[in-house]
């Protein structure tokens, strides 16, 4: 069978005989002209649109305007759905699915007549997950978010996401009626787009826009305003000239791409998030990036974005005041400025028109907001292999620390407990929450922020430090110290805390220890046994089964690397 060479579709659809037909009859029944089929470039555009994510309910219609862009270009799109992960709704955490969601993505990608492909993502999870699987692929690639929803407004007040942990301690201790919290429900999420704050999905827009693998302006334009769908138009202008230049995913994501991300996510105060996303498509990328590169390249970054929950304000605000070029630019000195990006210029040709139109809400390098921001890792008995924290969330005095551990061994044991007013805590206690780690839970929750005692509360306590080998939301804040690798189902030291330990805290030297003598935690260890979590079959045994630490990504190890866009059987 003849096979015209160049594009990667015509394998399909450039054939004669029985095969060309079945791979171009079943395609005309969508009423699709035969010229189409001859040697365009067929765009994939991968969606994660679903009425079960709302913060991508809307990417139906965005997908539209990626679809005139690509016609327009000389291009043939095709839209296909992968599994969407819905931060709210799905159970028991949308982190258990991102792996899965990353093999749907890349699948469906290499089995197909495609040729390069628009992501088109949103909600947390969404981005990475398709990040990840189109990085094992590895065609021309280019991801278009869904971008943030307006600002929600309550009585006068700008509210989004962040403000719901507030809410939440407020009616707990009864300073909140339910009456105020219905109608802040309601005032949240007035229209369609993600969470409205700096939290993981924003974080992970800024993340494809610093890494280069979206036009300029991605990551901050709100869903709702126009310029967004002229963005999706101009991306599916783009991705035709992408397959036609050659421009694969591995020429974007560079190291050098990957330390850009890690110092914008410092300068944005960027989801703690960032850290497990980036690492899987770095994994994926068969790019070596360790969790320390992250305290690394952080480090020497002050925070220049004034967005929530680090800050004051929201995406809106940060768009109107000139959005992320205007971070990058300002951090030009710092950055790889020839890195490339997706429109074929360099990051630094992308932003150097750039220009702060609100100095309240993005600053300069020589007046930041913070000077510590970013990530910090911290190493010790507890966590071997890394714990993060992020300075610009949490309280300054508890930087340096000591205080007796109240333990939780689950997350239905704090839940039990926590409301008590017999619980022995004071605010100088340090809560530790157990396997919540990404085999322990399993999949990695973001309960690391867990709410206070209500007794403290009432006290007019609002932090403590608290350590978990859990994730936390992007949009929460506090002394709180994730991702403790190994985890407490994997059998580290962290399994071993017993109440009253005395656990030392000290960000600025980096370190988490547990001070109890060796003697007796090599007795502990020789009792410890693993929790049995009765999962036997299907994906979540494997998930258990092949994930990784958290200090790796969290990815499934045999997932880890590419396998690039050829199909190695064809039977047709
Ligand atoms: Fe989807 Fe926050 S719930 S981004």
């Amino acid at each position: 069978m003849e096979k015209k060479k160049g594009l990667r579709s015509q394998q399909w659809f450039g054939r004669d005989g029985k095969d060309g037909f079945i791979y171009r009859a079943w395609m005309k029944n969508q009423g699709i002209p035969s010229k189409e089929f001859e040697g365009k470039p067929v765009i994939g555009i991968c969606n994660t649109w679903s009425e079960l994510t709302p913060c991508n309910a809307h990417l139906r219609e965005l997908a539209d305007y990626v679809k005139r862009g690509v016609w327009e270009a000389g291009g043939f799109p095709v839209e296909f759905p992968v599994m969407s992960l819905g931060e709210t709704l799905i159970k028991p955490t949308a982190m258990l699915y991102r792996n899965l969601a990353s093999m749907d993505t890349e699948e469906s990608i290499r089995a197909n007549p495609v040729d390069g492909v628009v992501l088109l993502c949103g909600c947390d999870k969404t981005t990475p997950s398709t990040v990840m699987g189109a990085a094992s692929v590895d065609l021309p690639t280019l991801v278009v978010s869904g971008g943030a929803m307006l600002t929600g407004k309550w009585k006068g007040e700008d509210i989004a996401t962040s403000h719901l942990w507030q809410f939440s301690e407020d009616y707990r201790t009864g300073k909140m009626s339910k009456q105020d919290l219905n109608f802040a429900e309601a005032c949240m999420c007035r229209s369609s787009g993600h969470c409205a704050v700096m939290g993981t999905a924003s974080t992970m827009a800024c993340m494809v826009e610093s890494l280069g693998l979206s036009l300029p302006g991605n990551a901050a334009i709100p869903a709702a305003d126009s310029r967004r769908k002229v963005l999706a138009h101009l991306s599916g202008n783009r991705i035709v000239d992408m397959v036609r230049e050659d421009l694969v995913l591995s020429k974007v994501l560079t190291r050098e791409a990957f330390e850009n991300a890690i110092m914008s996510n410092a300068a944005i105060g960027g989801s703690t998030n960032f850290v497990v996303h980036l690492l899987a498509i770095a994994g994926r990328m068969e790019i070596e990036l360790t969790i320390d590169d992250f305290d690394k390249f952080s480090n020497k970054i002050p925070l220049l974005a004034n967005l929530m929950p680090s800050g004051k304000y929201m995406m809106e605000d940060f768009y109107y005041a000139g959005g992320l070029p205007v971070v990058l630019k300002e951090l030009a000195p710092h950055l790889n400025n020839n890195a490339l990006t997706v429109n074929g210029q360099t990051l630094g040709e992308n932003c150097k028109n750039a220009e702060s139109y609100n100095s309240e809400v993005i600053t300069t390098l020589d007046k930041p907001f913070k000077d510590d921001s970013g990530i910090v890792v911290v190493r010790g008995n507890i966590c071997e292999n890394g714990a993060i924290i992020k300075p610009s969330a949490s309280t300054p005095s508890l930087m340096v620390h000591k205080g007796k551990a109240v333990v939780f061994e689950t997350i239905e044991d704090y839940n039990a407990r926590i409301d008590d007013p017999e619980l022995e805590v004071d605010e100088n206690s340090i809560l530790v929450l157990k396997n919540v780690g990404p085999k322990g839970y399993p999949g990695m929750p973001e309960v690391g922020n867990m709410g206070l005692p209500p007794k403290l509360l009432n006290k007019g306590v609002t932090d403590m430090v608290r350590i978990s080998d859990g994730r936390m939301s992007g949009t929460a804040y506090g002394t709180v110290f994730l991702h403790v690798s190994p985890e407490a189902a994997a059998g580290g030291t962290f399994a071993l805390i017993k109440e009253g330990d005395i656990i030392e805290v000290d960000v600025p030297n980096r370190k988490l220890e547990l001070l109890v003598d060796a003697e007796e935690l090599a007795k502990r260890k020789a009792d410890w046994k693993p929790l049995d979590l009765g999962q036997n079959r299907g994906y979540v045994k494997m998930y258990i089964d092949h994930v990784e630490q958290s200090h790796l990504g969290a990815d499934l190890d045999f997932l880890v690397g590419k396998s690039g866009s050829e199909v190695s059987r064809d039977s047709h």
